[in-house]
Parts: structure tokens; C-alpha cells; sequence
């Protein structure tokens, strides 16, 4: 797990345990992107399907006759947290042709997409009025796993590699004067923004593309967002589908730490 802690991404090559699996995942997925219960996921135009939470596997990340979820990067997913994780209902985020467009969304917020690639960190919600950031949904990691073929160019994931340690030090400077019980509600917007320019300014911006049968972990800290669908690139009819599994941590202490 050493690339993963150094770098905040990790990606794995072809494994045929897992291609079974996206096999059977594929048409479940098809299935919820279809479900008019699910048509409140469609954002930016049609061009984003965010699907959290879609995909109907079980615990054990089995899905229809796949068996459970295997193979070298579920192992190393494993072995960050010590155990077999119980896998959350994934989330299916389908990217098609022309994403973003500006949608349901300020200037300055589409600007972000655009230029930025929506860069954030998991967990760390926007809350009330003023839309502060808090620490409340402190996942173990992020598990990609590809279901469909596309360009290296079709809206890749992006991560801001070394994100994580410049994000871990701002959050836990903020946090240093509050007993931890607190720390779900200790508003770390300030810190969170500025940590996100200096990974902007500091961390190279690396694109992590995966085709079926080849997946990527990546770091619970790492600052991350998806890439503009480039000029000419193309992938299947269903677009750049890919599934996410983001088990959720009880404590955030463990999430912050190394
Ligand atoms: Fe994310």
C-alpha cells in the first residue's frame, strides 16, 4: 500500500476476478441508470448521472450470480481498514459526451467544474445556510472500478497527487484547539480552502483512467474531482461508467490518520 500512501492513488491492471465481476455488475447498472425512481441523479445537462447509492449489490458486494466482490484491489482496499469491508450500495457516476454543462449551478460554481474539475474531498460536507464545511462523511477510501470502455480523454478521474498530506495538515492544524468529540462540528471551510489552493499550486494534477477489469483506490484525503469529456473522445453507448465503493469510517480520528 505503499503508492497508495505516498502518492494518494493506486491503480490496479487487469484482473480477471474482477472483470467477472463488472460483468455482472453491468446490466444491474444499466437497470438503476433506467429506473425512473433514480432520474433525480441526471446533473449538468444530462451529461452526469451521479448515481450514489444505486447499485443494488449486497454486503459482500455481490451482485445477481457474481459471487462476492474480489480480487487484488478489493484485497488492498482490505487491508487498509484490517478486514473483509462490508461493502455500502455503490455508486454508479456515468459521464457522457459534452460534460460539464452549466446546469442548477452559479457561474462561479460551473467555472469550478470547468477549470477545476469540481476538485473536493469526500466527507467533508457543505452544511446550513452559509454553506460552511464540516467532517461528516469520513469514507476509508474510494474503490473505481471501470464497467465500460472508454478514451483515456472521456472525463477521467483526476487526483492531485500528495493532496493527501497537505489536506491531513491543514484539517488537523484546524482541529488541534477542539477535543475530538467535537470535531463533527467544527466548521474547517477556512482551512479545507486553503488547503485546496496550495494542492492546486503544489500537487501535480494526474488523470487515473481504467478500462473493465482494472480498477483504482483512492486516498480518503485526497483531493480528487472528475476532467472535462475531451475534445474527440469517445466511449461506449453507456458512456464512462464506473462503479465507486466508499465504505463509510466510524471515527474520524482514523480517518485523519497517517
Ligand atoms: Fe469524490
Amino acid at each position: 500500500m505503499v503508492a497508495l500512501e505516498r502518492l494518494g492513488w493506486q491503480r490496479f491492471d487487469h484482473d480477471p476476478a474482477l472483470a467477472w465481476w463488472v460483468e455482472h455488475a453491468r446490466p444491474a447498472a444499466r437497470a438503476a441508470i433506467a429506473d425512473p425512481a433514480n432520474a433525480h441523479w441526471l446533473r449538468c445537462g444530462g451529461t452526469w448521472f451521479a448515481g450514489v447509492n444505486v447499485l443494488p449489490n449486497a454486503a459482500d458486494g455481490s451482485i445477481g450470480e457474481s459471487g462476492s466482490l474480489r480480487g487484488r484491489a478489493v484485497e488492498a482496499a482490505g487491508a487498509l481498514v484490517g478486514t473483509t469491508p462490508r461493502w455500502d450500495a455503490a455508486q454508479i457516476s456515468v459521464i457522457h459526451p459534452g460534460y460539464p454543462r452549466q446546469e442548477g449551478e452559479t457561474d462561479a460554481a460551473f467555472r469550478y467544474r470547468l477549470t477545476r474539475d469540481a476538485a473536493h474531498v469526500d466527507g467533508l460536507l457543505r452544511l446550513g445556510p452559509d454553506n460552511r464545511r464540516f467532517i461528516r462523511e469520513p469514507h476509508a477510501f474510494v474503490l473505481g472500478i471501470a464497467l465500460t470502455e472508454s478514451d483515456a480523454t472521456a472525463s477521467p478521474l483526476v487526483v492531485w497527487q500528495g493532496s493527501q498530506k497537505v489536506i491531513r495538515k491543514a484539517l488537523l492544524a484546524a482541529l488541534r484547539d477542539h477535543p475530538p468529540e467535537t470535531w463533527p462540528d467544527v466548521d474547517v471551510t477556512d482551512a479545507y480552502h486553503a488547503a485546496r489552493r496550495a494542492c492546486f499550486e503544489t500537487c501535480p494534477r494526474i488523470a487515473v483512467h481504467a478500462r473493465p477489469g482494472e480498477a483504482y483506490l483512492i486516498h480518503r484525503l485526497a483531493l480528487h474531482g472528475v476532467s472535462p469529456w475531451g475534445e474527440g473522445a469517445s466511449a461506449d453507448p453507456d458512456g464512462r461508467m464506473i462503479a465507486y465503493f466508499r465504505p463509510v469510517m466510524a471515527r474520524i480520528e482514523d480517518w485523519l490518520a497517517c
